[in-house]
């Protein structure tokens, strides 16, 4: 589904592309390809710029076709803005304008000359991955359970990287990144009918088999029952749709290295229970499971990277529905270590199944614990949808992942968990409630997460603004999976 990736071996005047993505300056010279194929062309570029068809405001995208003098048939000029202004974020940002112009076309194989562009403090590796992920997710189409329309186009086959000198392992980490990505989303976007609880654990089955260093449990009712998760049991009592702890194993890093554990949210659709949800928006409750998508999109990636760390990704899987049997408001519950929690309202039951998986995270032992969550809407309405809310009460595990946020631009902020909200949690019926009132939703769900992670180096994304695109047609965005990869890799390296 994704494109082929591969390091160009001819100049860009020279190579056989449907399309070749050049970029201009508002004020400077044109960067090294995109003069050489003026040059080639007999200056079509410069006439284009003239004219004003191709104008340098970033992510400006104008389509020249069938140029003479050069193989290739068609070339989509970039603007990027003012030279000084060109950071990262512009960077990447010219990406996704260029991709998004292209997708539809079709052109099947593209070629891309933007790496070559330095920018301050990013690498040549840094800009490969870059030029990568930006192309797949232009390039990712949802078709499970529809046909495509005529006018799509089929999207790239191939995807040529013109102008580093092959940083190879980025590429190929990059690769399995943009892999791990469309899983990701992929899970997200498929509809809660199909993607289950049990379907979750197959899919995440899959990606255990046929390999010695990764294994995986996959513990159903009966069992949870066993180990006493009454947070997470009640919460599934209301759905037909049995619940599934799904816990994989990775064995990459010395047998004796506590491993570092992963724990996603996987409510595979979150009606709100008895504190029922109203109409507007509840589809999309289908993404309340993006959390456990990414973990075990991590997992797919650090499996086939081989990545010398030993890892668990823990999927909590539970649908939240309305029934008879389903637990109510103020019911008390308790769960696996014997806390109590009253529940006031059904609809705060991410945290309720976070803090047994959490719990059995803890049996191994792990040097570190980052929970990923769309956990509460409060979350969106601080930091909106461009970045996930981070939340630890561990420094230098918060530094290292706002680091690798800043790292793959996949962006997360923090937020305090001071223990002065801590009293929001306080009941009177049982050792804590399951919701904080009225203020600092997302601050409160994360204290509640804090009192299971005790004495583990432990942090809590919400993801609850960031895992999809809102509205009819918004797709899963597979985030947090680039922030994780970058934080594992290098934890990996050190
Ligand atoms: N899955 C939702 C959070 C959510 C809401 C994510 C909207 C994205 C968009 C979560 O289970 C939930 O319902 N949270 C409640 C908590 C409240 C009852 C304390 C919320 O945020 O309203
Ligand atoms: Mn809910
Ligand atoms: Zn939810």
């Amino acid at each position: 589904m994704l494109p082929h990736f591969s390091f160009a071996e001819q100049a860009p005047e020279l190579a056989p592309v449907d399309v070749l993505v050049l970029g201009h300056f508002e004020d400077d010279a044109l960067p090294e390809a995109t003069a050489a194929i003026d040059r080639a062309t007999e200056g079509l570029i410069g006439r284009a710029r003239a004219r004003g068809d191709a104008r340098t405001r970033l992510g400006y995208t104008a389509l020249l076709r069938y140029p003479s003098g050069v193989p290739a048939e068609r070339i989509l000029l970039v603007g990027l803005g003012k030279r000084a202004e060109f950071d990262a974020l512009a960077f990447r940002s010219a990406l996704d304008s260029a991709h998004r112009a292209l997708r539809d076309l079709p052109a099947r194989r593209w070629g891309n000359t933007l790496l070559q562009i330095e920018i301050p403090h990013r690498d040549e590796s840094w800009r490969t991955r870059q030029a990568v992920l930006s192309a797949a997710q232009a390039a990712y189409r949802y078709s499970a359970t529809k046909r495509p329309k005529n006018d799509e186009g089929q999207g790239p086959e191939e995807v040529l990287l013109f102008g580093v000198e092959r940083p190879v392992q980025a590429l190929n980490e990059a690769a399995a990144e943009a892999r791990a990505v469309a899983l990701a989303r992929e899970l997200g976007n498929l509809p809660p009918n199909i993607c289950t609880p049990a379907y979750l654990a197959e899919r995440a089955r899959a990606l255990a088999e046929g390999e010695t260093l990764a294994s995986v449990e996959i513990l159903d009712r009966a069992a949870m029952e066993q180990l006493g998760m009454g947070a997470l049991l009640a919460v599934a009592k209301g759905s037909a749709n049995e619940p599934r702890l799904i816990v994989l194993s990775w064995k990459g890093g010395p047998s004796e290295q506590a491993p570092i554990a992963l724990v996603g949210k996987g409510i595979t659709f979150d009606t709100g229970g008895i504190n029922l949800k109203p109409s507007n928006g509840i589809e999309e409750m289908k993404f309340d499971m993006c959390g456990a998508a990414a973990v075990i999109a991590v997992f797919q990636a650090v499996r086939e990277l081989r990545l010398p760390i030993n890892l668990i990704a823990i999927a909590a899987a539970v649908e939240n529905m309305p029934d008879g049997a389903a637990y109510r408001p103020s019911d008390v519950i308790t769960a696996m270590d014997g806390t109590t929690i009253e529940v006031l309202n059904t609809d705060a039951e991410g945290r309720l199944i976070l803090c047994d998986a959490m719990l059995y995270a803890k049996r191994f032992k792990p040097q570190a614990m980052v929970d990923v969550a769309t956990l509460t809407g409060a979350c969106v309405v601080a930091l909106g949808k461009h970045a996930s809310g981070l939340m630890s009460r561990d420094e230098a595990l918060a530094a290292e992942l706002l680091a690798a946020s800043e790292e793959s631009l996949d962006r997360a902020w923090r937020l305090p968990l001071w223990k002065d909200y801590d009293k929001q949690l306080e009941s009177a019926f049982a050792d804590i409630a399951n919701i904080g009132g009225k203020w600092a939703g997302a601050i409160t769900a994360g204290c509640f997460l804090a009192r299971f992670a005790e004495g583990v180096p432990w942090a809590h994304l919400d993801i609850a603004g960031t895992a999809w695109e809102e509205g009819r047609k918004g797709l899963a965005t597979g985030r947090p999976v680039s922030l994780l990869l970058s934080w594992l890799r290098r934890r990996a390296a050190s």
